[in-house]
């Protein structure tokens, strides 16, 4: 038997009403707020994503997926969004086309991490990106965005909104030099790959999971403490906001994220009922990324919310599942089958949802039972008799009530009983 790839899932019927139903709610909520949809590839070229996210991180080092096409270009499966969106908005002149540079995008990423409950190597995630814009209310905004997400998806309840403020190009260098110091003092007490991310990326040793490192670094030094004045400002100005908008949130100075386009705000809404893999969104503001990636100097702020991992919280809280078929047509014979598939299609073209069984030959008893099981709540059953009389059964598959209805009243009858 051939075999999906590690950590490639398949989504089947039964669990797409739920991927459905967080895409859809998303949707309609980011329409009201303006924004504006955008696809993007699946593939870029390589450098997209090591000139954004950075070199030194895990997803650039470790997590590619890389193919050489037959061009002999190096090109990568996105492990994530902002990186392309920002390439599309520079390639397209985007900002001297649209006026409100507001875009939300949905699709699959890539990435080789290793597979476990809540981490996949091709996840989807629903990403909402800001441009144009530098104003603390913007940035409660979009924090307030992601939380009436939850709410309005009906699991605000199961996450945390988690803030933090990595500083600015003048502070930040001055806190990283704090932390570096900080560090070397307890070098001997950190995991291997912490010793080497000292180096090359001290503040990704504050997002270790090894327990030591995490004992060590509850005593760093906190960026949130040590940001200039304007940091400070802007920090405290945005949490004002929230609080106008009533969204509840923690400050938590461990937050540094995985990926190195991020200046100032940074947030994750945290679950702990899922796992180890306990974001379930994440996101923060990058200025600097568009003008590092060759553009303009446009200030950029965004989240992306793991679909996997909302789903997983949604179904804690409630079955999502499709529509059962309303009404499902027994044919018994040729004929019958004959006359009554025009009608099921006209049915299905005036939105009332049918099945009828292709095979005329079964019995009575049967197609029933095929009634009951797909769950229509009619039944319409004709058979020779009915064909020549010009008449059908409708049964309510609920009540067991039985109706004769004219074949060519069939589709008002319905129309009528639907409405
Ligand atoms: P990220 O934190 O790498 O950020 O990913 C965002 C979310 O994607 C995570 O919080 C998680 O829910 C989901 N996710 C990430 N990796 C996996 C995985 N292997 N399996 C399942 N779900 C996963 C970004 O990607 C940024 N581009 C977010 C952003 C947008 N920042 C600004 N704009």
């Amino acid at each position: 038997m051939i075999k999906a790839v590690r950590g490639f899932k398949d989504i089947l019927p039964e669990e797409i009403p739920y991927y459905r139903f967080i895409e859809e709610k998303i949707k309609g909520i980011l329409e009201n707020f303006g924004f504006r949809e955008i696809r993007i590839p699946v593939l870029e070229h390589i450098e997209v994503f090591e000139r954004s996210i950075g070199n030194t991180t895990d997803i650039v080092e470790k997590e590619m997926y890389t193919l050489k096409d037959k061009g002999g270009e190096i090109l990568a499966l996105r492990p994530e969004a902002t990186a392309g969106i920002v390439r599309s908005l520079i390639e397209n002149a985007l900002h001297l086309k649209c006026p409100v540079l507001k875009f939300y995008f949905s699709g699959p990423m890539f990435r080789y991490e290793r597979p476990q409950a809540g981490r996949l190597r091709q996840f989807h995630q629903f990403n909402v990106e800001v441009f144009g814009i530098k104003e603390a209310s913007l940035d409660a905004e979009v924090v307030a965005l992601l939380y009436i997400i939850f709410q309005e998806l009906g699991i605000e309840k199961h996450i945390n909104l988690e803030i933090n403020h990595l500083g600015c190009k003048e502070c930040r260098p001055i806190y990283k030099s704090l932390l570096i110091n900080f560090l070397s003092s307890k070098k001997e007490k950190l995991c291997k790959d912490c010793k080497r991310r000292m180096e090359r990326n001290p503040l990704r040793v504050l997002d270790c999971k090894n327990p030591e490192c995490k004992e060590v670094t509850l005593q760093a030094p906190k960026i949130c403490e040590h940001l200039c004045t304007e940091c400070r400002r802007y920090f405290g100005e945005t949490l004002d906001y929230l609080n106008i908008l009533g969204i509840p949130y923690t400050i938590n100075p461990m937050i540094v994220r995985g990926l190195d386009y991020y200046t100032g705000i940074v947030f994750e809404a945290i679950s702990t009922e899922i796992g180890a893999q306990s974001a379930v969104a994440a996101g923060g503001r990058y200025d600097n990324l568009v003008e590092d990636m060759g553009g303009p100097p446009i200030p950029g702020i965004g989240f992306a919310i793991g679909e996997e991992r909302a789903v997983m919280l949604l179904k804690k809280e409630k079955k999502v599942k499709e529509e059962d078929p309303r009404v499902f047509f027994a044919v018994l014979g040729e004929e019958a089958k004959r006359t009554m598939i025009p009608i099921v299609f006209k049915l299905r073209l005036k939105g009332i949802k049918c099945e009828m069984e292709h095979d005329c030959r079964k019995s009575l008893k049967s197609q029933m039972r095929k009634a009951d099981k797909i769950k229509a709540k009619y039944a319409v059953i004709t058979g020779e008799e009915e064909v020549k009389e010009g008449f059908t059964i409708v049964r309510n598959m609920e009540s067991k009530e039985q109706f004769k209805v004219k074949i060519e009243e069939l589709v008002r009858f319905f129309e009528e009983v639907e409405r």
